[in-house]
């Protein structure tokens, strides 16, 4: 998805230069998320004028543009205040180009520059809108519509300041989004806002910060007599109140202070640890150096600040270290990840689970009619992968769903429901959105996810951090696997007081005990998983089959290898494989299959049989010296023996490997695989 970076130095002296490798290195480190263009917008060394770089394609390539057009010596001097905005763009509204690309301008000389992350969903009322009052349009972005009505509006209301002409324009606009803006009339100045796309302000000063929060100012009553002249002819027809300094404002003023502007935290994490997570409809300020935050209407639980978090993120983190891409760092980092999930978790010594997040409300859940696991994509595949052991320890009925199609069939929610929302990002619209709907119908909402501040951490009840440490790679591999541990802990903690299911609990924890180093076992598999990519690379299709606890392997396996790899790729089930899948069989066509000594062994072995005996030849991943299942084929993986709730997570590491190593072989980018966003924030 698309991703914002904005730098603001006040008092503290910068060049040009320095300015613009701060904005290309926010934009590296916001790469992963997904995009196809690039841009920045900072000030002119020629007074009052703002000078805008876009490029179609990856930011070096616009760093490249960069160094060709800010060639001269004035941009070497320092400037004690400034303003640069930068943005990658994922195309929604029209297709990946320059003119497409943000910063989006509102006329010809750069009044007012903006970059933006969502949609607009009414920007053709505003267009028109616009239009009509004389303004041509240049790309067919929704973005435009932004930076053109505060042009419009500044044309209008010349006493307005750049906040208040923001918060006008944000009445205006339907849909989500996240906005950075610079103008050329409002020098030394940045305003920013949000609506249903992430955004933080960083916070870095050369002394330690006077405060830990900064208190919201809060608008004008609605009827309070402020009007917009004749704006009621804007596309929404609101009388807009402006807002104004309440004795409560006591703003963050700090002498020296440099501020940024980003999507997500790892943008920031090299300069500052201090944070401030904006809300939806927050504007954010800052002039002379000084940050405010107003909100226009105040609602009896807002609360009256906002805090200032200290990230807990190390810039190690975000890294690629000895690694040539982050998917295989963070394949490896998987040994570490799961221990980072269970720890102050599971207790080994007293073989106890506490889960801190959703402990009060576990007498709650206990007295449910359902639980819902809902998500999207792998961590979808999470919810599939421990259904199953969920059934056993919770007794509950379990339904898994893709929020998208949740969505879609208006599926009934009850008061007594507990729905699970899995999300990585935590931000991924279909999942918000399905959070939102469950929420309106009274059920207790629990979110898993791996970023804290995101909208599914803020929007729940009460969660589980999954811990997984920032997941770079757009395909998701540690937090999978720290998504599916953390749904164990909550089945194992739903379980905490059955006396039957106590022999099958004490073998749980101790198989988490062993986990680290069973993965660390699999992961020497790489060199074998390399060279059967090199089998595989060149063929155009693979099937993976297994069943029972192994079926989400196949699902999750086969998403890896078409997402990385582009090549087509497929999950089965195998007790459907006699159902249709075994006429896709024959000496060609490429299968995997899991076959584990688990309850459903023979079912596993039948499934083989049919294949062989269509002359199938199957890679299998099978227990370590089983050499029973290993005869059925001249080609195996063998992974150490867990409990089987567990396999998944053996099983799924050989095929995020596979996808991996096909993905190099076919000179794929493994990191930003085409067309493909790390945070989904649309719908
Ligand atoms: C695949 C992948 C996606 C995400 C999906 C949901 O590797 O990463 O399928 O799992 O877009 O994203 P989150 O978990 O952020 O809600």
């Amino acid at each position: 998805m698309c991703g914002i970076f904005a730098y603001l130095n006040y008092l503290t002296p910068k060049s040009r230069h320095e300015v613009l490798d701060l904005l290309l290195n926010g934009l590296k480190r916001l790469e992963y998320r997904g995009y196809d263009s690039t841009g920045v917008a900072i000030d002119s060394p020629q007074a009052n004028d703002i000078v805008m770089v876009k490029r179609c394609g990856k930011v070096k390539v616009l760093e490249d543009a960069i160094a060709e057009h800010f060639s001269g010596k004035e941009y070497d001097e320092p400037v004690m205040t400034h303003v640069g905005i930068a943005h990658t763009r994922w195309a929604t509204h029209g297709v990946p180009c320059e003119t497409n690309s943000h910063p989006q301008r509102s006329d010809d000389e750069n009044s007012f520059v903006v970059v933006h992350n969502g949609i607009v969903t009414n920007y053709k009322d505003v267009k028109t809108f616009l239009e009509k009052r004389g303004y041509i349009f240049e790309s067919d972005t929704d973005t435009e519509v932004i930076a053109k009505l505060v042009h419009h509006l500044w044309k209008k209301h010349p006493g307005y300041s750049f906040r208040e002409l923001v918060e006008q324009v944000i009445q205006q606009l339907e849909g989500a989004f996240a906005i950075a803006i610079k103008s050329k009339h409002f020098p030394g100045e940045c305003v920013a806002s949000r609506r249903g796309s992430p955004l933080l302000v960083g916070i870095k000063t050369k002394t330690r910060l006077s405060t830990d929060h900064i208190p919201i100012l809060y608008g004008k009553d609605e009827k309070s007599p402020q009007t917009c002249e004749k704006d009621t002819e804007a596309p929404k027809t609101k009388v807009l109140p402006r807002t104004e300094s309440t004795s409560e404002f006591m703003p963050l003023e700090e002498k020296e202070v440099e501020y940024f502007f980003a999507s997500d935290a790892s943008a920031v994490i090299e300069h500052t640890n201090r944070v401030i997570y904006l809300e939806d409809d927050d504007v954010a300020a800052v002039r002379d150096g000084t940050l405010s935050i107003h909100r226009l209407k105040k609602c009896l639980d807002d609360p009256h600040a906002r805090e200032i978090t200290t990230l807990k993120m190390e810039i190690q983190q975000i890294m690629k270290g000895n690694y040539d891409y982050f998917m295989l760092k963070e394949i490896f980092e998987q040994p570490e990840s799961v221990v980072n999930t269970m720890r102050g978790r599971v207790r080994f010594d007293s073989k106890s689970i506490v889960l801190g997040g959703i402990k009060d409300f576990i007498p709650e859940i206990k007295r449910c009619r359902r639980l819902m696991l809902i998500g999207c994509g792998t961590s979808y595949h999470s919810a599939v992968a421990t259904r199953q052991l969920l059934e056993e320890l919770t007794e509950l009925p379990v339904m898994v769903e893709l929020a998208s199609d949740f969505l879609d069939r208006n599926t009934p929610i009850f008061r007594d429901d507990v729905c699970f929302f899995i999300s990585q990002s935590g931000e991924t619209a279909d999942s918000l959105m399905a959070l939102r709907y469950c929420k309106q119908r009274g059920a207790l909402i629990v979110g898993i996810t791996n970023t804290v501040g995101s909208s599914i951490c803020r929007e729940s009840h009460c969660g589980v951090h999954i811990n997984a440490g920032p997941e770079i790679g757009v395909a998701s591999t540690k937090a999978y696997t720290s998504q599916f541990i953390s749904l164990v802990m909550f089945a194992l903690v739903m379980s905490e007081d059955r006396l039957s299911l106590q022999q099958r609990r004490l073998e749980i924890i101790q198989a988490l005990y062993e986990l680290p180093d069973r993965i660390r076992q699999v992961l020497k598999l790489d060199i074998q998983v390399q060279e059967l990519a090199k089998d595989l690379f060149q063929h155009k299709s693979l099937l993976i089959m297994g069943r029972g606890y192994n079926f989400a392997t196949c699902l999750e396996g086969a998403l890896k290898v078409k997402e990385l790899t582009y090549m087509h790729s497929e999950g089965i089930m195998a007790g459907e494989l006699k159902h249709g899948p075994l006429a896709l069989i024959d000496d060609r066509m490429p299968v995997m299959m899991i076959v584990l000594r688990d309850p459903v062994y023979i079912k596993c072995i039948n499934a083989l049989q049919q294949v062989t005996s269509r002359k199938g030849c199957p890679i299998i991943i099978c227990e370590e010296g089983d050499e029973e299942t290993k005869s059925y084929s001249s080609r195996s993986l063998e992974i150490p023996r867990t409990v089987d709730c567990l396999q998944g997570i053996l099983t799924v590491i050989p095929m995020q490997l596979l996808s991996y190593h096909i993905a190099v072989l076919r000179g794929c980018d493994v990191d930003c695989p085409r067309n493909l966003a790390k945070s989904v924030t649309v719908e």
